[in-house]
């Protein structure tokens, strides 16, 4: 099945992959989306079948987008942080194309989130610097310069006190350190001070899973940036991966 003005996206997270066909107008899923767990060790060939499975169940027959928890330059793995070290300079949208007969194009999941917020999100989003953040199992950033992407910032590797900031103020890093939400929260507003200092941005979205719940956590940063909640929350990854789909 294809629908003109329809387009399949693929949101791959570190624990699960999600997808649905989007309606390119409006940026809303047209039907529910599926989750399947991300497999362990998530392999290029494993993964690969998750994305097959993904799209039969939803019975998609045209071209897909796909939103990657890593840097992704042409379609090639350029990092490996949070998946299988056996990514690391494979061209991906090759393997998927093979795997699934369709064609595949790839981007980074955070960049996909905020091309998505960009298109239907908030006017602000469409004007000067704006910073997407996701927070998740990492912390995934997307730079916009007047609504232009700047691919592959990677600011969740941003070394702060020591180590990568998403080891930190990952989403994941809250469970993994058994850490109420508001000291959650002032890691994130640690985070948020610290880029806000390098890029002065006009506004910052946030998106990943914590923004199912920012009411938890948000009132823990008090930086004089804007910040918006991404207007999708969870699905701005999907959402953005179906508007680069070929
Ligand atoms: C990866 C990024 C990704 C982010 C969110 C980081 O560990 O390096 O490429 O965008 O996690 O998934």
């Amino acid at each position: 099945m294809t629908t003109t003005g329809h387009a399949f996206g693929i949101d791959i997270g570190g624990s699960g992959m999600k997808a649905a066909p989007v309606d390119l107008a409006t940026g809303e899923l047209v039907s529910e989306r599926y989750r399947i767990d991300t497999p362990q060790p998530a392999t290029p060939e494993a993964m690969a079948e998750v994305v097959i499975e993904l799209v039969r169940h939803h019975g998609w027959t045209g071209s897909v987008g796909c939103a990657f928890p890593a840097v992704v330059r042409n379609g090639i793995v350029g990092s490996a942080a949070n998946i299988d070290e056996s990514w690391l300079r494979v061209d991906a949208d090759r393997i998927f194309t093979e795997a699934l007969g369709q064609q595949v194009h790839m981007i980074n999941d955070a960049d996909a989130a905020g091309l998505a917020e960009v298109r239907f999100g908030p006017e602000a989003a469409r004007h000067g610097v704006v910073m997407m953040l996701t927070f998740g199992t990492g912390i995934g950033s997307g730079l916009f310069i007047d609504g232009t992407l700047v691919p592959n910032t990677e600011l969740g590797h941003l070394e702060l006190d020591g180590p990568d900031a998403e080891l930190r103020a990952a989403a994941s890093a809250r469970k993994r350190d058994d850490l109420t939400w508001e000291q959650w929260g002032k890691r994130v507003h640690h985070y948020l001070e610290h880029v806000e200092a390098l890029f002065s941005p006009d506004l910052f979205i946030i998106g990943g899973g914590a923004s199912k719940r920012p009411e938890r956590w948000l009132d823990q940063v008090d930086i004089s940036t804007e910040i918006v909640v991404a207007s999708m929350a969870n699905n701005a990854g999907i959402v953005g991966a179906a508007l680069i789909a070929p």
